[in-house]
């Protein structure tokens, strides 16, 4: 998609967009351009429904005395409601309305809507940023794909008294949405193309971006001692992966660094535990989590953040074969606790286990928080509305829960505690991978988790495993849950 910004300037050719707020009332240039069809469009006001509602559409073809193609009139809405998400989602609604319509451009003036919180030139800017989320695409596999079954659309022009502003703002978006759009292609890509050392190969890609990589493999981790983590990874031909990434936006900075955790499963069968045929192939999804934490990581690189953040991966593939760990098996994690696996398909919880040890004792990080499609609880709970949220700490749950809520990735925090806690003594061990009776199963997963936080570090796990990707698939399977979370996160608290 070529975005760009340019003066309000009526265009000759092309598609035009303009606004009307709720009560059906025109902006300032759609009332030019109603002037200049001669009331054309207060005219097709009147002839329907549309009274400038948000996701209204008031759709004008070929318009008497004007150079374009088509006019949309878009609903805005109440102005004082009007916010950077509802610019968004309007361009998203652009999109779709023009991308398979013949058209090839479009240009977009909303004007400065009166009452609104937000600066035309802001709006701009995230208009632009939900067009372009909605264009992306995954079709690197489709080899026969009719130019007619491609979009038509391939430009847009954002028209705005103030352009440079404008430009800006969208050149901040335009870095998050890289990150969004690198973790969709990884959920999206199949477990046959994307394995740990593959994920590892994409990942010290990320060192053009400024990016500090490191891979450690099964050596190095059987030295460290991350006998949970090695052990999901042992039944696969693949050799598991820890994937460091660091981001040193804030060099001079004495505070330690914001630690992220993602779960990497490329591909989670259940071991030996096997999962049911139906929708196994989903599992390819299972890491996405670390592509969460890979593209958060891409954005804030990509933006110049001025932060230190660390990110690892923890990617591994879930096999059963002669060599897969067995239910029964006890294993000895990093942090030296034992633990029992009951089902080898509780396993995101094991390669984090290990990887938030690691985190905790090389870097110190001031908080740990964890992306992980852990359950599928979590999705009879929240649906595909909020990932859960688990934390050890008010204040990081507060930050999570309103960076969420401003870029429309929300999180619903779910409750904790020793009775839950309780679950997963083991008969045998310091702790069991499931719990001992049903019930609860993204709070004891949990619960496990947090086993693993070392002196009170301020904690949060997100289980994503409800909005990672979604059925409708539009505009792609794999979402990119919690990118812009996370960059918005940083950018409220964890920059100078
Ligand atoms: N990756 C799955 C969780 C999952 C399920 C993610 C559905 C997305 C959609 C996880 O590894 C898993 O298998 N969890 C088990 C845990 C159980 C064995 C305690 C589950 O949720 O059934
Ligand atoms: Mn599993
Ligand atoms: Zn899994």
């Amino acid at each position: 998609m070529n975005i760009s910004f340019s003066g309000i300037v009526p265009p000759q050719s092309g598609a035009l967009v303009v606004g009307a707020i709720d009560g059906g009332a025109l902006s300032k240039t759609a009332q030019e351009v109603d002037k200049k069809c001669g009331g054309a469009i207060s005219r097709a006001i009147k002839a329907g429904r549309f009274e400038g509602k948000s996701e209204q559409v008031l759709e004008l073809l070929s318009p008497a005395g004007l150079g374009v193609s088509r006019v949309l009139v878009v609903g805005l809405g109440k102005p004082a409601e009007f916010s950077a998400l509802s610019a968004e989602k309007l361009g998203a609604l652009i999109f779709d309305r023009l991308s398979m319509s013949g058209e090839k451009q479009v240009s977009a003036a909303i004007d400065e809507i009166a009452k609104c919180p937000l600066k035309s030139e802001i709006v701009a800017a995230h208009l632009a940023a939900g067009v372009r989320s909605r264009s992306y695409r995954f079709d690197k596999y489709r080899t026969r794909l009719k130019d007619s079954d491609k979009p038509s659309l391939t430009k847009i022009t954002l028209m705005c008294a103030k352009m440079a502003p404008a430009k800006a703002a969208f050149a901040r978006l335009d870095h998050v949405l890289n990150g969004v759009f690198a973790a969709r292609d990884l959920v999206n890509d199949p477990a046959n193309d994307l394995y740990p050392a593959e994920f590892a190969r994409r990942a010290k890609a990320l060192g053009k971006l400024g990016l500090k990589v490191e891979v450690l493999n099964e050596a190095a981790m059987k030295k460290l001692g991350m006998g949970a983590l090695l052990a999901v990874g042992q039944g696969s031909s693949k050799e598991s992966q820890l994937i460091i990434l660091h981001w040193k936006g804030a060099p001079r900075s004495k505070k330690p660094p914001l630690a992220l955790v993602g779960k990497g499963v490329c591909f989670d069968s259940g071991g030996i535990s096997l999962k049911p045929g139906a929708g196994m192939g989903d599992m390819k999804g299972d890491m996405g989590g670390a592509a969460a934490v890979f593209g958060a990581m891409a954005a804030l690189a990509g933006r110049k953040a001025k932060a230190n953040v660390i990110g690892v991966l923890a990617c591994v593939e879930n096999m059963p074969g002669p060599d897969a760990q067995r239910p029964g098996d006890i294993i000895t994690s990093m942090s030296g606790q034992t633990i029992e696996v009951l089902n080898t398909d509780a396993e995101g919880r094991l390669i984090l286990a290990d990887a938030m040890t690691y985190v905790q004792r090389k870097h110190k990080p001031c908080a740990v928080i964890d992306l992980a499609t852990l359950t599928g609880a979590i999705t009879i709970a929240l649906g595909d509305v909020h990932a859960g949220l688990f934390s050890n700490n008010d204040a990081l749950s507060g930050q999570i829960d309103k960076a969420g809520k401003a870029v429309g990735e929300t999180v619903w925090r779910m409750p904790m505690g020793s009775q839950y806690d309780s679950k997963i003594k083991s008969k045998f061990a310091d702790m069991q991978n499931i719990a001992s009776a049903a019930g609860a199963g993204s709070i004891t997963a949990a619960q496990f988790l947090q086993r693993f936080i070392e002196k009170d570090t301020p904690w949060a796990h997100l289980d994503i495993a409800g909005v990672a990707w979604t059925g409708d698939a539009k505009p792609s399977w794999g979402s990119g849950y919690g990118v812009k979370l996370l960059d918005r996160l940083v950018a409220d608290h964890y920059e100078e």
